[in-house]
């Protein structure tokens, strides 16, 4: 087997994958290490929202990221059926945020107003107005802000896309393969270890979501990575009960085709238990009720969990070690790895290009920024 690559990406999650098919379609020798099976963690278990306005309030780094990110899904979709033949789901039927309160109603139209002055499209609508357009919706919600290009689409066929286009260019995709420490030679890194094996290559990127730390940790980045465990669950109904995905304070729900309904999601810092307690589906369940209350009636799928992979300051890491030549990190996406797969992909491949950024806001993600480290040191786990 080839040892030999122009570079290796750890971790076969949507990051590492979209990073495999950018690098591979720029025509480089790319080699994609997973310890497990491909799409195994926080990649399969994403609700699949493109919630870049819904998610984000606030004008910043990450919002401009997230709206770059949005807009590379149409044609990326189409790029992807063809290399891969997977279909990524990708639906623009538009967000409802929904305002229960009067509390509620007056930060979304705070948001609106943010959105419609970063030249956002946002709109506000009555609760009779919401209930014309979703009449699953419960008769006492106020009103909701309309967010028409938050889209989404079905993260592990995204996460699995990318990586058989990555193949179809040429890349070498491994699983089982764990990679347990980095090579590094005077100031640079030139591979990684695997069992008995050294894989040699001088750009290594560390994309390995919630267990980036210790790989980091080797190349002297003392910033953790912390998981947020969230769980979900999906029904089914005949006729789908809404259109547009519904995104309430408690709980989310993002309709698929085929009538299929994700519920999400809980979160829990700091905790690695990936099981799904009755607890916290029930507590989805209770939110959902209160947004559709004829989900009751839909035929229980199934539920799951994953691990959000997260930073001190809630700001991925992206961009190459100051000190070690040829080693980057593009970890810790947060509530939004699947949104920011794409743009992630193309900043990897042009930093193994030697292109500059292109744009200061990428500063911001830096990997040796400070960070107030109180967040990541906080060990106690949230009740659901
Ligand atoms: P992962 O998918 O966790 O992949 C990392 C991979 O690295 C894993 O497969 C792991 O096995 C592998 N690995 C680790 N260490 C090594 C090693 N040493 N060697 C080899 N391989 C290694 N985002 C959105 O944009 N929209 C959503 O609607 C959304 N909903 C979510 C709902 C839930 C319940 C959760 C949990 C997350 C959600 N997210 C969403 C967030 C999104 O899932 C993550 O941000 C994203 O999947 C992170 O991708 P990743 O590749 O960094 O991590
Ligand atoms: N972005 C949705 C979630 O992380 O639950």
């Amino acid at each position: 087997m080839t040892k030999m690559f122009d570079a290796i990406i750890v971790g076969g999650g949507v990051i590492g994958s979209s990073i495999a098919y950018h690098m591979a379609a720029r025509g480089m020798k790319v080699v994609l290490l997973e310890r497990d099976r491909l799409a195994g963690q926080a990649s399969n278990a994403a609700a699949g929202m493109l919630a870049a306005q819904a998610e984000i309030n606030e004008a910043g780094p990450l919002f401009e990221l997230a709206l770059r990110s949005r807009a590379l899904f149409p044609s990326l979709a189409a790029q992807l059926r063809e290399l891969s033949g997977i279909d990524i789901g990708l639906e623009r039927k538009g967000l409802l945020r929904i305002a229960t309160t009067v509390a509620q109603m007056n930060e979304l139209q705070h948001a609106i107003e943010f959105q419609r002055k970063a030249g956002q499209q946002a709109s506000w609508l009555t609760g009779r107005e919401v209930r014309k357009l979703e009449r699953a919706l419960a008769p006492d919600i106020l009103g909701a802000m309309l967010v028409e290009e938050d889209g989404h689409v079905l993260a592990p066929e995204l996460s699995l896309a990318f990586a058989k286009a990555a193949a179809a260019l040429g890349a070498d995709i491994r699983e089982y393969a764990e990679v347990q420490s980095l090579v590094l030679e005077q100031g640079s890194v030139c591979g990684v270890r695997i069992r008995d094996t050294t894989l040699y290559g001088s750009r290594v990127v560390i994309a390995s979501g919630t267990w980036s730390g210790p790989l980091m940790e080797q190349a002297g980045l003392s910033s953790p990575v912390f998981p947020v465990q969230g769980e979900c669950f999906s029904v089914l109904t005949h006729a789908p009960l809404v259109q547009a995905t519904i995104f309430g304070d408690d709980c989310y729900l993002v309709p698929k085709k085929g009538g299929r309904l994700i519920v999400g999601a809980t979160m829990r810092e700091h905790s690695y238990d990936r099981k799904v307690t009755l607890g916290g589906i029930g507590k989805l369940l209770e939110a959902a009720k209160l947004l559709v209350p004829d989900i009751v009636h839909a035929e229980w799928e199934k539920a799951w969990s994953g691990l959000r992979p997260q930073t001190a300051d809630g700001l991925p890491f992206l961009g190459e070690h100051k000190e070690l030549r040829g080693l980057y990190v593009a970890a810790g996406h947060y509530r939004n790895g699947i949104l920011l797969s794409p743009i992630t992909g193309q900043l990897a491949a042009d930093w193994a290009e030697g292109k500059a950024a292109e744009a200061d806001y990428l500063d911001a993600f830096r990997l040796d920024r400070q960070m107030d480290m109180k967040g990541a040191m906080n060990q106690d786990e949230f009740a659901h």
